[in-house]
């Protein structure tokens, strides 16, 4: 059986990052520890880790991908939490036993070489959560 072991970030969509840094990284003064664009997903996402747990950041780099019409639809805020789990592609395939809808059935790889999948909201409760498999 796979496990959850922990709550790895919370994600924020942003319209514009120099704008969500004067607030996340200025203001609160937490740690920038990573910029990148990510082309897959047509965005660049910032991280700025805490002791358990990251904040993420994510602006929409064109106007066409699924988080540039999510933030046209319903703004800036929050947008998903992540899960870190031991081995996601058993965990996918517990999901969809249990009937849950996945947004991506098999999990894709990152430039960092972490594996994620994100799960539906409608099968959460409305929060669109990821998992990670680090
Ligand atoms: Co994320």
């Amino acid at each position: 059986m796979p496990n959850i072991k922990a709550l790895n970030h919370v994600a924020v969509v942003v319209a514009d990052m120099n704008q969500a840094l004067a607030f996340w990284r200025d203001a609160l003064g937490m740690e920038l520890s990573e910029l990148r664009n990510v082309p897959a997903e047509q965005s660049q996402i910032a991280f700025l880790p805490l002791a358990g747990a990251e904040v993420e950041l994510v602006m929409p780099t064109t106007d066409d991908s699924g988080i540039a019409k999510y933030l046209a639809k319903r703004g800036q805020g929050m947008h998903h939490l992540c899960l870190e789990v031991d081995d996601i592609a058993a965990m996918l395939a517990q999901l969809k036993a249990k009937g849950v809808r996945l947004i991506n059935e098999e999990p894709r790889l990152a430039d960092d070489g972490k594996r994620y999948a994100f799960i539906h909201p409608e099968s959460t409760g409305g929060v669109l959560v990821e998992l990670y498999q680090i």
